[in-house]
Parts: structure tokens; sequence; C-alpha cells
């Protein structure tokens, strides 16, 4: 007797159209996954900070004296006021309401009277600190305490990355422009996970910098690692130098699981993808582009409008039709395309992101 096999299906619609599903990855998923805080080249000197914000929150990072990266949470341990805002250098951090004083490690230096206080003792008084990582010369940071580190959750992407691009911890960033798109951020990102739609939507990416016959995307740990080969060189939209590097003339990208995603194309140019949801049903794809110590390089800047006005833009009217589409009270989550072969026409990153995201929100 034939067995019937059922198809699996796409994630039901209301994951990506429910604001309280949005609430609770804000709570939980962003607040426990490893998230874009900046570039270490924002922190070139001991007393340099910058500020950033992961799932709600109001977050810093300062170099310290002893050229270690650390991150707190902006905010006094005295009654709470904000201690920092933008960017720039501090030899102290001061708080601004009653002027408690803190060192770059953290600790309390100081504060006006505070002796008067009877049992006060300043080495318990410390700023609450969260984890942060250099990965590559990107800063990624996690609240959860107990994270395991990025190895851990992306391995091998650390050493795959450098051999893609050597000069990767001399890069600056070029171009940072940040592209809007009214859906779901993971509409946004379940359409950069899978090259099923390139041929018939991105006819420059496939025939001008790709080969789709050759693209496969593998899980590896909490990565989705995206490889293929360039196009034929007569046919590249720019040149390329395949004696530069061993990796020249392939193309890969290393989604790191949420929201962020290392991309080389050939020539071992390396741009990035950092997603940050607004709400549920928008968000805000920012793009960047790096060179040595941020040179200007007219061949980086012509293909970032090349790659805006093109791959970027095709993918916008993509991802904004699936949102309304999946407001629709037509719409019933169909079969994703698994080929057991895998390769370019197949959803098998899909699947994984679909058991990604689902254990993101279901209790
Ligand atoms: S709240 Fe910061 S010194 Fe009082
Ligand atoms: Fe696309």
């Amino acid at each position: 007797m034939n067995q019937i096999v059922k198809p699996i299906s796409s994630l039901a619609a209301h994951y990506y159209t429910d604001p309280a599903v949005f609430e609770k990855e804000k709570r939980g998923l962003l607040a426990k996954t490893w998230q874009l805080a900046g570039h270490i080249s924002q922190l070139e000197k001991p007393g340099d900070y910058f500020t950033f914000e992961i799932a709600g929150e109001n977050l810093f990072a300062v170099l310290t004296k002893q050229n270690e990266i650390k991150a707190y949470y902006n905010v006094c341990q005295h009654r709470a006021h904000e201690l920092v805002t933008g960017a720039g250098n501090k030899s102290l951090i001061v708080c601004p309401y009653h002027s408690w004083t803190y060192e770059l490690t953290g600790q309390l230096r100081a504060g006006p009277n505070v002796n008067v206080v009877p049992g006060f003792d300043k080495s318990n008084l410390c700023l609450s600190s969260i984890k942060i990582e250099n990965f590559c010369g990107f800063l990624f940071a996690n609240l959860d305490p107990d994270a395991a580190p990025m190895d851990d959750w992306f391995p091998n992407v650390r050493e795959e990355l450098t051999a893609f691009v050597p000069h990767i911890n001399s890069l600056k960033p070029v171009e940072w422009v940040g592209v809007s798109e009214k859906c779901n951020w993971k509409v946004s990102v379940e359409n950069y996970s899978e090259c099923y739609h390139c041929q018939l939507n991105h006819p420059m990416f496939s025939t001008g910098v790709v080969n789709p016959s050759t693209y496969n995307i593998q899980a590896q740990g909490h990565c989705l690692r995206h490889t293929t080969e360039c196009q034929n060189l007569d046919q590249m939209t720019y040149d390329i130098n395949l004696d530069d590097n061993q990796h020249a003339a392939e193309y890969s990208s290393w989604f790191l699981w949420p929201m962020f995603s290392f991309q080389v194309y050939p020539g071992n140019i390396l741009n990035t993808y950092h997603w940050l949801p607004i709400d549920h049903e928008n968000v805000v794809v920012w793009r960047g582009w790096y060179t040595v110590d941020g040179a200007d390089s007219e061949a980086v800047r012509q293909l970032a409008i090349q790659d805006r006005e093109t791959t970027v833009e095709e993918d916008i009217h993509l991802v904004q039709s699936v949102q309304r589409g999946l407001n629709s009270r037509g719409y019933k989550p169909g079969p994703l395309v698994l080929d057991p072969k895998g390769g370019v026409n197949s959803e098998h990153s899909i699947k994984t992101l679909h058991e990604w995201m689902r254990a993101a929100v279901d209790d």
C-alpha cells in the first residue's frame, strides 16, 4: 500500500501579521540572540563609545583603557538616568543627573556626598554589562547573560569569512544605506534566504554576478551558508581578478540567525545586510559596503548602486506583495518545494528558518 506523504507547509500567516507575535519575538528572540551593535572602527581609541539599541533596550559600547571592548545598559545605577548619548570619547562616564562617575570598566568611582551614607560600598556598584563579541571587526551583543559564544552559534563562519575576505580586519564602512520595506522582518529574511525566485526576479544578479546552476544553501549551526560560482567572466557586470585570492571567483553569504548577513560578491567584495524590525509589518534593511581603511573605491560604489537599483529594488516589491497576501483571507499556507538534492530551486533553507521561527514564538 502506498504511504501518503503530506508536503511540509509554509508558516501560518499570523506569525507575520499578529502584533502579539512580534512583541513576543522582541522579548524573547531579540533578547537572546547575537545582534549587530556596531563596527570596531567606531572604537579606535580608549574612551571611544557609541550607543545602540537591541530589543528596545538603550545600550552603549566602549573601549576601556586596557583596550577591552565592553558594553553596558545605558542607565545609571543611582536613580536610572541615561548616561551617554550618540557617540564620542570619554575618559570617565559621568551621569548628567547627580554626577555619579564610573570608570570605563563600569565600576563606580565616586559620587557627590556618597561617603556620608552609612554602609555605602561603592565597590558593589557597577554598570550592568552585556555580552559583546568582536566577530571579524563587527561587534555583536547579546542581552542573554548565558548566551553561548558566536563560534558555537555559527561554527566555522569566522574562518570561512576570513578566507574569503583576508583583509576583513582592516575594513571600514563606506556605504551604509537603509531601505524600508513594508513587511514583517521574517518575510524579508526568508526572501533573502532562498534563490528559487532569483532567475525570474533578479535577471542582473543571475546573469551578471552569479551562476544560479551552482547555487546552494546549507545550514551550519544557526548560520545559513549560501555558495555559488561567479558568472562567466565575459558576462560579469564588473571586473574581477581571479589571481587576487583563491575565492575570487566565488559568491558566498553567511546569514546569521536572526537578523544579519555577511555577503561576499565575486572579487572578495564584502557587503552586509542588517534587518532592523520597526513593528510587526515594517522593517528597515541596512546595507553596508566596506573597503580597506574606508578608502574611496569607484568599483565598490558602482556595485553598491547596481545592487540597490536591481536586486534590492526587485526584492522590495516581492516582500511587500507577500505581506499584503499574508493579510488575505484567501491565503492558506502552501507546500514548500523541498528538493532532496538541494540546489537553487529548493526551499529547504526556508524549512529550517520556519523551524527556528516557530521555536522562537511557540511555547
Ligand atoms: S541618576 Fe545618575 S547620578 Fe543620580
Ligand atoms: Fe531576492
